[in-house]
């Protein structure tokens, strides 16, 4: 099953051009300039790297990028297809414990961390340690000679908002526990996002913060515990459907290529010590999502409603979430621009070109 997530398909292709189309205007920022990639074997990192290989080709002499992963949920298979690359380094090692990358480093992309709820429920200390030392790590190289920093916080620092803070924008200021099973993440999260303003405020760093909503696509791992690969592993193997809720609760899933022309968008002309909400505002319910998902197959894949196994399966776990995306839509004409039934369709498909092929 985890082979599914092995290679690059078309699919992944088609939208690290889209996006690099959509990017052109600033992408040349980085020709001549190295990035380091922390996170760079995982689901979204692994797409900025399609994206940078992308621009590569054309750019002369692109972006050197340093891939950074200590694969404790990255499957290093993903990253096959730079194997041979000049412009593509993998340095394996753990970005809590400090990254000496022995030359000069421009840009930084923090992606490191656990972000699959039953895993960071099985390892919080190494996910406070990545979010908390490791942003802190990262900020030390940016002081170097860094022009830009970008830290993947989460929409997961909202924690579960008030509704009348639904769509959320980035001035609220969320309603999180600090002790329940997810604080490890969403804690170490937001405690990320204050060293990053607190570099920004001592030293003018040129940090910015960005706050995934939902991010999904192609080559996720199938048994990442999110409700999306759950849903596509379903999809794959043509079984039923199991929901482990009523299925009420909302969320507004964001394709990742969406996600990464956001992303890159904010890195390289955000302002510096900000956080944007990246996500794309349909907002769905999760019973809606799997009678999407459950269509992608014909007949209907069945549904059905059971109790998780895990007892902190919904723990704290927010009733709705749909972002205010008017920050991001200011800088340069950005918009969502995939539905979630396109979405879920281009998702399922890559999996089946990426089993096809073998
Ligand atoms: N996908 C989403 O919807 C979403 C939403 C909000 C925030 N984010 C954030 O975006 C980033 C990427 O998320 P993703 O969905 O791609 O997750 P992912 O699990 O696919 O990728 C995370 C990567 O970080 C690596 N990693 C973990 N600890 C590390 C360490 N100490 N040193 C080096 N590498 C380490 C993992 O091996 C993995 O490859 C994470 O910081 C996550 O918290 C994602």
């Amino acid at each position: 099953m985890l082979t599914l997530n092995a290679a690059t398909t078309r699919t992944i292709r088609e939208d690290a051009e889209a996006a690099c189309r959509f990017l052109a205007p600033w992408l040349g920022d980085l020709n001549g300039t190295t990035m380091l990639v922390t996170g760079a074997g995982g689901f979204l990192c692994s797409h900025f790297l399609e994206t940078i290989a992308v621009f590569n080709e054309s750019a002369r002499p692109g972006c050197r990028v340093l891939a950074v992963d200590n694969f404790r949920s990255g499957v290093p298979e993903r990253l096959s297809w730079i194997e041979g690359r000049s412009d593509i380094e993998l340095r394996q090692c753990d970005a809590s414990q400090g990254f000496e990358p022995g030359e000069r480093v421009d840009w930084i992309i923090h992606g490191a961390s656990i972000a699959s709820p039953p895993l960071y429920r099985r390892y919080p200390l190494e996910t406070i340690d990545v979010n908390v030392n490791g942003t802190r790590l990262m900020l030390d190289l940016l002081r170097r000679d860094g022009r830009g920093m970008l830290f993947l916080s989460s929409s997961e620092i909202y924690g579960d908002p008030d509704p009348a803070h639904i769509p959320t924008s980035e001035d609220y200021r969320g309603y999180v526990s600090c002790t329940g099973p997810r604080a490890c993440y969403d804690e170490s999260k937001r405690l990320g996002e204050t060293l990053s303003t607190t570099y920004h405020r001592l030293y003018g760093s040129p940090v910015k913060m960005i706050r995934p909503f939902n991010v999904y696509g192609p080559g996720q791992r199938l048994d990442d515990g999110r409700i999306i690969p759950d849903l596509m592993s379903a999809a794959f193997e043509r079984r039923p459907i199991v929901l482990y809720s009523d299925g009420r609760a909302t969320r507004s899933f964001c394709y990742i290529r969406d996600a990464v022309r956001g992303m890159l968008l904010v890195l390289l002309t955000g302002a510096a010590g900000e956080a944007y909400n990246v996500g794309n505002d349909e907002e769905v319910s999760i019973g809606d999502v799997a009678h999407i998902a459950a269509g992608l197959e014909s007949p209907d894949l069945p549904i059905r409603f059971e109790t998780s196994q895990d007892r902190d399966y919904l723990s704290d776990n927010p009733q709705r979430r749909c972002p205010d995306l008017t920050k991001l839509k200011k800088l340069g004409g950005w918009a969502p621009e995939v539905r979630v039934r396109e979405g879920l369709a281009r998702t399922l498909r890559s999996y089946r070109e990426a089993a096809a092929r073998g």
